[in-house]
């Protein structure tokens, strides 16, 4: 049975919706000035006045800190560089170990390895996929450095419950919140709560420059350990005989090309910010007529970015599998994700701890392991996982308001026919 013939009649969209791009003429002009001035980067990896970078880079990081509320902010070329950053400048490194949220994009955890640190995964809150405060505490050992909170989908972390846990244990709180910018808690915006935060520019980001990462931090000192990362910094070191700060830098410098248009998102992003929260907000007034399928939860005093809209599925309500309803959605013109990154624990990686060759580093470093990074060490994410989170990309450009009608049409399709469905996973037994 071809997918398009799960349900009769024609769908309510013969195609998903396409991504599209949101710059502007805005984002083409700033680029024309940067070629046009021939200064495409200004980086030296020497302790000169260029070790900082040129116009455009220290321009958009003065726009983050105006924009976040924040002393400094360090550009990079990603948020995944941006994370290896972070954990190098708190001098994380070989027998430490970092807590970290199982539910994220690898990069989270990756960056703890790459630092020959230990990641620690801690479950997460079933209704915010953010790390539960309540599990942190099992977890700290006199090995434990930091906790890498993510900032996931759009929300933000209990940061009020992690800081106070981690001032409690003098812990670091780095927070990955790629996801996440311009939510906010009480007012306080998300990525200013830790000592450091780490945001991304990646292009299917809510604000954009193809690829970048900016970190910021009010920490004078961690921020110029950031720098001294992003730039090769031992050499800058070296040339002023200050070895004190130690610390292995790379080249993870942002071209000015890349800031010009960061300048430019970053002025966009309130507006983007309020058209994804008012679809948002549609979902969620569609979704109380639906049992089965619950919608986002924001604690009070909380505002969420919708990176994407997470949705939990309740199979004993629809009687049909998630992976069904998601397929006969498809079918319908609306793809989701089922689920999101599997648990990064479960990843083969973790399985047989094999990063340098054979020696088994930097896991063999703790001895006896903490975590064994076997199932059901984290059961809430395996349930999110594998059984009822589903999530939803149509609070993005270019949704509008009649294709959250449309979605809702086609939800609404999947459910007067689920018979159908049910017979379909009856004689497809080779089906999701
Ligand atoms: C939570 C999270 N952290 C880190 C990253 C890495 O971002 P980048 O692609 O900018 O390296 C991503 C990107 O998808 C992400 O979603």
């Amino acid at each position: 049975m071809s997918k398009l013939a799960l349900l009769g009649g024609s769908p309510v969209r013969k195609k998903a919706i396409p991504w599209t791009s949101t710059m502007g003429e805005e984002e083409l002009s700033a680029v024309t000035n940067v070629m046009k001035s021939g200064v495409l980067s200004a980086f030296l990896a020497n302790s000169g006045e260029k070790f900082l970078g040129g116009p455009k880079v220290k321009e958009l990081e003065a726009a983050f800190c105006q924009r976040f509320h924040s002393k400094y902010a360090v550009t990079v070329n990603s948020a995944t560089t941006a994370l290896h950053t972070a954990v190098a400048a708190c001098g994380i490194g070989p027998g430490d170990e970092v807590i970290v949220s199982p539910y994220t994009m690898v990069a989270s955890a990756s960056a703890i390895l790459m630092n020959g640190a230990t990641p620690i995964f801690v479950d997460i809150d079933s209704n915010t996929y953010t790390l539960n405060p309540e599990k942190i505490e099992e977890w700290i050992t006199p090995r434990t450095k930091a906790i890498l909170t993510v900032n996931i989908f759009g929300l933000p972390s209990n940061l009020p419950k992690i800081t106070e846990i981690a001032k409690r244990h003098n812990l670091y709180v780095i927070e990955d919140n790629a996801q996440a910018p311009g939510a906010t808690i009480d007012g306080k915006e998300a990525g200013t709560f830790g000592d450091i935060g780490v945001f991304s520019l990646n292009y299917h980001k809510i604000i954009h420059s193809g690829e970048g990462g900016v970190l910021v931090t009010d920490n004078k000192d961690l921020a110029y350990r950031c720098q001294l990362v992003r730039n090769h910094g031992e050499v800058a070191l070296d040339e002023e005989g200050d070895m004190e700060t130690a610390i292995l830098g790379s080249n993870y410098r942002m071209s000015e090309l890349h800031a010009a248009i960061g300048i430019e998102q970053l002025k966009k992003l309130d507006g983007f910010l309020n058209k994804r929260r008012f679809l948002a907000d549609k979902i969620s007034g569609a979704l109380k007529n639906f049992d089965g399928l619950n919608g986002v939860f924001v604690p009070e005093g909380y505002t969420h970015s919708y990176y994407v809209y997470p949705m939990q599925y309740n199979k004993s309500v629809w009687g049909i599998k998630r992976e069904t309803f998601a397929l006969a959605m498809k079918a319908e013109g609306f793809p989701l994700g089922v689920g999101y990154v599997k648990p990064i624990y479960l990843m083969n990686l973790y399985k047989h701890k094999r990063i340098f060759n054979d020696t088994k580093y930097p896991f063999a470093f703790i001895n006896p392991p903490t975590q064994n990074y076997q199932k059901d060490i984290c059961p809430v994410v395996e349930t999110m996982h594998y059984e009822t989170l589903l999530n939803v990309d149509i609070c993005r450009e270019p949704f509008n308001e009649i294709n959250i009608d449309e979605f809702f049409e086609a939800v609404q399709k999947i459910w007067n026919e689920r018979d159908i469905l049910r017979k379909y996973e009856k004689d497809n037994l080779s089906c999701p």
